[in-house]
This record gives C-alpha cells, sequence and structure tokens, in this order.
C-alpha cells in the first residue's frame, strides 16, 4: 500500500465517529510502530504498551501499569494488575472519567507477546472491547504485530480469535521502488537509478534496513558494510529475524535456506526431505507462515494444475 494511501485510510479510521479496533500487521522491520505513533501520537489521548519478548505475564502487566500511569496520571506509580482482567477493568475506569469529545487511542504494539499462552489477553481484551470499548464512539483500539503465526492464526485468519470483532485490518507492506528512492533522497544519499536498484534488491523496500545506508559511500561500499563486514547491521539479522517471529525457528530457516539457494525455487517433495517431515500439516504451516510473513511467494507451474 502506498504511503499516501496508508495515511488516507488511518485518516478515515481516526474521524470516523465510531470506536473502530484496527489490526495492523505485516513484515518485521516494515515501519508499523513508526506509521501508527507517527500518526496517531498528537491526536488525543494516547495510550501505548508494547509487548516484550520472552516475558512473563507479570513484566507485561507492569509495562501496562506504567502505561497507564503516563496516559492518565502524570506518570504516578499505580497499583500493579494482577491479572489482564483486572488491567482491563483499570483502563475501562480511566475512559469512562475522560470527556467524550477527545479521541482516545489505545495502541497495544507486539501483541503476539502480550498474549502469551495462558495469559488471558485475548479474552480479556476481547471482553474490553465488547463491553467498553465499543459502546463509545471515540475509541481507537489498534492491535499491531509481526505477520508471525500467531498473529495470522488469530487475527488474520477468519477462524476464531478476534478476527470477528476486528473493524478494518491493514497490511503494512515494504516501500516500492518508487518510495524507496523517495526515502533515499529524503535521506540525502546521492544513488543513481542503477545504484537504487541494487540496494533495492538486496534490501527490498524495508526502512528499517535502508536507514543504515551512509552518505557518501557508493550502494556497493554501503551493502559491503552492512551485509559483510564483522559488525555488519545485516550480518545477524536473518537468525534474529526469524527467532522473534516463529517459534520453531530452526525448520523455518532450514526451508529458506534450501530456497534460497535454487534460483528455480523448490517443489513440495525436496521441502519435505530439507526438515525430514511427511506430508502434510507441518510443511503446509511452515509454507504459509512464511507465505504471509513476507518472506515467499508460492506460484503454479507452468501447464502443471496443482501446487507443487
Ligand atoms: N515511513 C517511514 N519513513 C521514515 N522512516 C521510517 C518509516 N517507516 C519506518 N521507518 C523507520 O524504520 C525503522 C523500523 O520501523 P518500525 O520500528 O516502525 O518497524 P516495525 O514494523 O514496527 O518493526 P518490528 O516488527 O521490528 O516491530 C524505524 O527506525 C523507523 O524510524
Ligand atoms: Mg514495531
Amino acid at each position: 500500500m502506498e504511503e499516501r494511501l496508508k495515511k488516507k485510510k488511518l485518516s478515515e479510521l481516526f474521524h470516523s465517529n465510531e470506536s473502530e479496533f484496527i489490526a495492523v500487521y505485516g513484515r518485521r522491520r516494515v515501519g508499523k510502530t513508526y506509521l501508527i505513533s507517527e500518526y496517531f501520537q498528537e491526536k488525543g489521548i494516547y495510550f501505548e504498551v508494547t509487548g516484550q519478548l520472552s516475558a512473563k505475564v507479570s513484566d507485561q502487566l507492569e509495562n501496562f501499569s506504567q502505561s497507564l500511569a503516563n496516559t492518565f496520571f502524570q506518570g504516578i506509580e499505580l497499583q500493579k494488575p494482577k491479572t489482564w482482567k483486572q488491567a482491563f477493568n483499570q483502563l475501562k475506569n480511566e475512559i469512562s472519567k475522560a470527556s467524550s469529545s477527545k479521541k482516545i487511542i489505545l495502541f497495544f504494539d507486539e501483541v503476539p507477546w502480550l498474549a502469551s499462552r495462558k495469559s488471558g489477553f485475548i479474552s480479556a481484551l476481547e471482553y474490553f472491547w465488547n463491553t467498553c470499548a465499543s459502546r463509545y464512539k471515540n475509541i481507537k483500539l489498534i492491535v499491531c504485530g509481526s505477520a508471525s503465526s500467531w498473529m495470522i492464526q488469530k487475527i488474520v485468519n477468519s477462524k476464531g480469535g478476534l478476527h470477528n470483532r476486528i473493524t478494518a485490518s491493514i497490511r503494512l507492506m515494504p516501500f516500492n521502488l518508487v518510495e524507496t528512492k523517495a526515502f533515499c533522497n529524503y535521506r540525502g544519499l546521492n544513488l543513481n537509478d542503477r545504484q537504487l536498484l541494487d540496494i533495492y534488491m538486496i534490501m527490498g523496500g524495508i526502512p528499517h534496513y535502508l536507514r543504515q545506508l551512509k552518505k557518501g559511500l557508493s550502494a556497493i561500499q554501503n551493502i559491503n558494510e552492512i551485509c559483510f563486514t564483522k559488525d555488519g547491521f545485516l550480518v545477524n539479522e536473518f537468525d534474529r529475524l526469524y527467532d522473534s517471529l516463529f517459534d520453531d525457528s530452526k525448520d523455518y530457516k532450514a526451508i529458506v535456506t534450501a530456497l534460497s539457494k535454487k534460483r528455480k525455487g523448490l517443489v513440495r517433495k525436496e521441502l519435505l526431505a530439507v526438515i525430514g517431515a511427511k506430508p502434510g500439516g507441518k510443511l503446509h504451516r511452515i509454507l504459509k507462515n512464511l507465505e504471509e510473513a513476507g518472506f515467499i511467494d508460492s506460484y503454479q507451474a507452468y501447464k502443471k494444475k496443482h501446487k507443487e
């Protein structure tokens, strides 16, 4: 989605005379957090809490409590909730006291980490939406997360989870070539079209990576520095990225590594051998999640009836 369209959609949702429950997802590092906080931060009462990787429920609740204090109590420490149900009740209380003429933005970032198994986050959030947020007209509830297996199952797929409550969902895509060019120009990088294309082929329109480009270096020098020097920014990114996205990241990495070595791609039978799995569930799930996460594409071979 082009930058302008994203803003337009957010603007419509912001100005609507109803509460909205918005899901934003997309590849890691694609600019989700930036887009949402930049657009909403100054537009009303702004509450933001971010899930923490591998943290205990009590730590996540502490972060929530801190955010609540910052937004509604000038940072004065509050009694910490013990469960998500209690946490959302506190939020409900504050919302009921706020003026209905102001928009209230509630931004839950990295939701998959907030909603760890048995944490009770999802059901508390759903209950909060049903009994509180949806009954007001001025609340914009935003859940955001990377396109991980979790996000896809609970938010994007139509079965179960929060899907039935979501009023709008936005999948954020990387910059296209035109946007990448604009971004590089904006950052004062002096690249000709050929260099721009080299950069785009390697970084694929991901702003977080494009930000690493240095002025005064050619495309090749930049790529060398970022990808191939010892402390290069992208050297360990593959591991970091996959570990943060997928619980069983080992199989995901093996599949992607195998695919990257064959220009024409691989058929399912070959991929099964890579992870030593039997036909059926597991490979299907991995491929589907990789596709949703924006890392691979599947296509049907010419003149063949079935996807291989
Ligand atoms: N439209 C943009 N213009 C300029 N800079 C951007 C833009 N979008 C993102 N960035 C920059 O790219 C970096 C990554 O963006 P951001 O953290 O929002 O991505 P994300 O999708 O939330 O990533 P993660 O999945 O890791 O949470 C940030 O440092 C941000 O400043
Ligand atoms: Mg983010």
